[in-house]
């Protein structure tokens, strides 16, 4: 990321903290720096909303107030107790890492972020979240709001489903964290990501206190950062097109009558790349001989699934009529229709036959 961008994201913090010391939502998990409850209250929230985590984050705390409890306690209560919010394995999951607080880390909760990432169930955002709020350590916790911000801030315009951008934003969040409080400015941007900066459709830029910084907003393009582009990702072909040239006329053919391009007329071709040699060889195997090649010409056509890397040889020739061909003049090759991955080598073959006249 370019520096100037970082540098806009080191300037969030100190908007943002003025910005939640008066307007944080007051939320239980909030009131604690137990690492225990913070964890749990984050393990919650990872595929919950706030509204409906809070009553059950209250129940949860009543009923396994530490790590020791949440240890002990048998397996038909944690799943009533997590009844309800969906994805259970979550449920199980805190409760394997609370067997291995217990047993293995002499109840001691890990106070590093790598020690965090060690635990059944905890990711980078979630370990991110816990460092930085239950110990104070300046770590980012980038999540879908967060790269969403940042996007924004910064108008980074990489699609922020692909990995390396998100890890490219995450490495620049890592110096954006302001050290004097990393924990609320976290928060800050979780607030600010539900409330303000929103998602789908127009974010409340008035309300912003980063709305002097952001460069999306001075662009006018809030409500198309981030790019989120799923990829299909396109199957490569390669291909060797023939545009045949015999005695005024050019060899065409038939696509079966289904698939792609069903029933469309196409020029003759063979998988892969050849070079001439390899190529003659094909056409000998039509039954035709190369008098003159004439030129190459190179295309590429993109459908939904497919790529196609087309190589093409526009060749004189001689030769019996090879079966499935249909030798076109130019009537014929206007008639027939020859899909648009062919018009490079259409255009070749009405101007071959222009030339012959
Ligand atoms: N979403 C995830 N973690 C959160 C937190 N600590 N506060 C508010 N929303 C959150």
């Amino acid at each position: 990321m370019e520096q100037e961008k970082i540098n806009l994201l080191r300037r969030t913090g100190a908007p943002l903290l003025a910005w939640y010391a008066a307007n944080r939502r007051d939320l239980p998990w909030r009131r604690t720096k137990d690492p225990y409850k913070i964890w749990v209250s984050e393990i919650m929230l990872q595929q919950t909303r706030v509204a409906a985590v809070i009553p059950y984050y209250e129940r949860w705390m009543a009923a396994l107030p530490d790590v020791s409890a949440l240890a002990a306690i048998d397996e038909g209560s944690l799943m009533k107790l997590w009844e309800g919010l969906g994805y259970y394995s979550r449920a199980r999951n805190l409760q394997k890492a609370a067997k291995i607080i217990v047993n293995d880390l002499g109840g001691e909760f890990p106070r590093s972020r790598e020690g965090l990432l060690a635990l059944p169930g905890v990711g980078e955002y979630t370990a991110g979240a816990v460092a930085s709020i239950a110990f104070g350590l300046p770590v980012p916790a980038v999540d879908g709001n967060v790269l969403r911000l940042a996007a924004r801030v910064a108008d980074l315009r990489g699609n922020v489903l692909d990995p390396g951008v998100k890890k490219d934003i995450a490495a620049a969040m890592e110096l954006a964290v302001p050290p004097e409080d990393p924990g609320s400015y976290n928060q800050a941007l979780m607030d600010l990501g539900a409330t303000i900066c929103l998602p789908n459709g127009q974010p409340l830029c008035e309300d912003c206190p980063l709305r002097g910084l952001c460069r999306a907003r001075e662009l006018g393009i809030q409500a198309q950062l981030p790019l989120r582009e799923k990829k299909a990702r396109r199957r490569q072909e390669e291909l060797t097109v023939f545009v045949l040239v015999r005695e005024g006329k050019i060899a065409l053919r038939q696509r079966p009558d289904s698939g792609l391009l069903a029933g469309l007329w196409e020029f003759p071709h063979v998988p892969g790349t050849l070079d001439e040699t390899a190529a003659g060889e094909a056409l000998a195997a039509f039954g035709l001989t190369a008098l003159d090649w004439r030129q190459k010409l190179t295309a590429r056509h993109l459908f939904t699934h497919v790529t196609w890397e087309m190589t093409g040889y526009e060749v004189l020739v001689k030769g019996t009529d090879t079966p499935g061909f249909t030798w076109a003049d130019e009537a014929a090759l206007s008639a027939l229709a020859v899909p648009s991955a062919f018009r490079k080598y259409l255009a070749a073959a009405k101007s071959a036959l222009a030339a012959a006249r």
